[in-house]
């Protein structure tokens, strides 16, 4: 089962500042809806901090430079992150009063009506689920809101939410990637001592499969590790992995972004990669995934699998 790809907009809108956003920024983020427009995107991922608003801002003036351009487009976008308020760097809120406070100042600086899913951005230690159900209740009912989801929590989280929330859980977001590989790892390695460490939720990606969760992974490019950015800190896997995806991209005339995005959309929990490349040629680069996931043999994904944990598996 394929997914599709997911444009993240969080490097649209300038910096991470209140300075005001210009006419670049704006033009900036036309170029990147355009061409992932162009290579068959259509979900577009916001959250109201990204650039402080700001990329919310742009994707709004992106949208009134053409107005049939919403009806083409799906949006969703996050609240619970809080940021640089009340003497903290960071915090979460999920009450009522925060979420829709939050769903409001999204609406108006995208200058949509509705958006189409919103995602609980993180869990917060203290949220109550019949202040995130009255919040969702009333969302809905005013037709801001399309439908409801996570992000970054697991099966268990999910299943206390849904037993109190009347809405369905139709996404989940999670960092996941050939890089971020304990998603994987952790169902590997049941039942074996190599698996004591891992963080990952198990159960989590099982849990979204038989609930028709739709998984969306963050991260997906893994930063361009796999496929042409080549930081210092880069490891010896990391480097032959990047080697591996080059070569395997040659062999199928694709780009080693899609041979990355392909092997997390080969799994068959349908994994939506969320992309967050704001170069317009990368996000190109990305548009063969799907097809790439199809034609991936079993073997084929192993050789990616096991070059970037940088051994067999058991
Ligand atoms: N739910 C959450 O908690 C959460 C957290 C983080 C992100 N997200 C969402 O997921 C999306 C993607 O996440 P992400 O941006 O962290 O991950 P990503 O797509 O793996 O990485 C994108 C970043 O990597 C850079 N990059 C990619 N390929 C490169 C290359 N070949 N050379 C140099 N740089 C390269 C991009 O720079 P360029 O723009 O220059 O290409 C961009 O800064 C975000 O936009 C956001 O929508 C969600």
């Amino acid at each position: 089962m394929n997914g599709e790809l997911v444009y993240g907009c969080m490097g649209l809108g300038g910096a991470w500042s209140d300075a005001p956003l210009t006419t670049e920024d704006v033009d900036i983020a036309e170029r990147a809806v355009r061409v992932a427009l162009d290579i068959g995107i259509t979900w577009f991922d916001q959250a109201d901090i990204y650039r402080n608003g700001k990329s919310e801002e742009a994707l709004g003036q992106v949208l009134s430079r053409d107005p049939g351009l919403r009806d083409r487009v799906r949006i969703q976008t996050k609240c619970g992150i809080r940021l640089g308020e009340n003497g903290l760097e960071a915090y979460y809120d999920l009450s009522k009063a925060s979420i829709l406070e939050r769903v409001h100042g999204s609406l108006e600086r995208l200058g949509v009506d509705r958006v189409d899913v919103l995602l609980l951005h993180r869990p917060d230690p203290l949220m109550e689920p019949d202040e995130i159900a009255a919040a969702f209740a009333e969302l809905r009912s005013a037709g801001k809101v399309g439908a409801f989801g996570v992000s970054n929590m697991s099966a268990s989280q999910m299943e206390y939410l849904r037993s109190i929330v009347d809405e369905p859980l139709v996404v989940n977001q999670l960092e996941m990637s050939l890089r971020k590989r304990d998603w994987v790892e952790a169902g590997v390695l049941v039942n074996h001592p190599e698996g004591a460490g891992i963080s990952f939720p198990e159960g989590t990606i099982e849990y979204c499969q038989a609930h028709d969760v739709r998984l969306q992974a963050w991260g997906a490019l893994a930063q361009g590790v796999y496929s042409g950015a080549a930081p210092a800190d880069r490891s010896l896997a990391e480097e032959r992995t990047a080697v591996l995806v080059s070569t395997m991209a040659g062999e199928k005339n694709t780009t080693p972004e899609a041979i990355v995005l392909g092997w997390l959309m080969r799994h068959p929990a349908g994994i939506e990669p969320v992309i967050g490349t704001a170069d317009p040629v990368r996000i190109r680069a990305c548009g063969d995934a799907a097809r790439q996931a199809a034609a991936m043999t079993g073997p084929e994904w192993y050789s990616l699998y096991t070059a970037a944990r940088g051994r067999p598996v058991p």
